[in-house]
């Protein structure tokens, strides 16, 4: 329960048009930004989904992942001497994708008492005239949690007024269970200040293909690709072709999946319910739960006793920034039965821990 991936296989169809791709011999160096059918594919799905225009030609780069494309935005958006504010808890490689451009990193809070809500007063002081860029994730990773329009709303009013990039990771954007998913691109003048993230990995069950894009405007896009090129020249060919395929899945593929992490979540939520010593936000996005704990020990060594004791392996919150050491992440992307299985022995091993409040 610690990996951050999806149980599913990739669809049949999208390993069908893998398998075309290389019989076809398709098999050669193609476009900086990727193939032209892909791109004008994720343009037409960026416009259902969010609403919003995207140019094929010019606001749009095929990346290894959302990973590649992340590393070049920081190293496009950030120089010595900028500051960029990441949310708190994190996913790790933010952090070092920030530090390796020499920019300083600032944290904003996801207050865990107030539902790990944030809060505008807290991002505002924050922000300094060194300040670049302000990085979302949402669904978030490691939390689980959704950001509501109101909030969006706030951060983009603190965007314009600053002058600041926003960076909007939405590789979990299919996985929410409770309300909807919003970008930030698609409220009043954000678009040309938003650099959205997404990838195969999480919403097709690819995350071993690599294959990602990114959604800018065309200056941004165009020294993203320099950047990009230099580091890996474009993505695999075959992965671009199963992602246009994966991009033609339907509304049924992507309800089912909802409602069976759904049921995951809520056996879960439930199970942790009954053990003592652990408090927990409900996921509404995502697939992890980041519980807070009150037995005598770190996050890690948390870690190393739940293998012992249970055999089941969990992520500590330290791995997500240093105040989080009395948090663990755990995933539920596994099948009910393992994870029946698994928090049976996570409840019978805590049961033998002293709770301190
Ligand atoms: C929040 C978040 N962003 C980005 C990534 C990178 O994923 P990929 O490069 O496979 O798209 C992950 C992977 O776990 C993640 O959790």
């Amino acid at each position: 329960m610690n990996f951050g991936e999806p149980d599913f296989k990739t669809p049949k169809p999208i390993r069908e048009a893998a398998k075309i791709a290389i019989d076809e011999g398709f098999i050669k160096y193609v476009d900086l930004k990727g193939i032209k059918e892909l791109r004008k594919a994720i343009a037409d799905r960026s416009k259902e989904d969010l609403g919003l225009d995207y140019d094929f030609e010019k606001e749009i780069l095929v990346s290894v992942g959302s990973s590649s494309a992340l590393f070049c935005v920081f190293q496009v958006l950030l120089r010595e001497g900028d500051e960029v504010l990441l949310p708190s808890p994190y996913y790790p490689s933010y952090y070092t994708m920030a530090v390796l451009t020499g920019a300083e990193v600032k944290f904003y809070t996801q207050n865990f008492e107030r539902k790990f809500d944030i809060s505008k007063e807290d991002i505002r002081s924050k922000i300094s005239e060194r300040t670049k860029a302000l990085l979302l994730c949402y669904p978030n990773n490691p939390t689980g949690n959704i950001i509501s329009k109101e909030r969006l709303s706030e951060i983009a009013n603190l965007a314009r007024e600053f002058d600041l990039w926003v960076i909007s990771d939405e590789v979990y954007s299919k996985f929410v269970y409770d309300g909807e998913h919003y970008s930030i691109a698609s409220l009043k003048e954000m678009k040309e200040r938003t650099i959205i993230i997404n990838s195969a990995s999480k919403s097709y069950g690819m995350t071993g293909w690599r294959i990602g894009w990114v959604l800018a405007n065309e200056e941004l896009i165009k020294e993203l690709t320099k950047i990009h090129h230099s580091m890996v020249i474009h993505p695999d060919v075959i992965a671009q072709r199963a992602l246009l395929e994966a991009l033609k899945m339907n509304k049924v593929f992507f309800d089912e999946i909802r409602e069976e992490y759904k049921r995951r979540r809520d056996f879960v939520a439930g199970a942790l319910r009954e053990m003592e010593g652990l408090e927990f936000v409900l996921p509404k996005g995502a697939f992890y739960f980041f519980p807070k704990f009150y037995y005598q020990m770190g996050s890690k060594d948390f870690v190393k006793y739940l293998i012992r004791e249970a055999g089941v392996i969990l992520v500590p919150g330290i791995s997500f920034g240093d105040e989080w050491d009395n948090h663990i992440r755990i995933t539920f992307s596994s099948p009910l039965d393992r994870l029946e299985e698994a928090m049976k022995r996570v409840k019978k091993a805590v049961g033998k821990l002293r709770v301190k409040k």
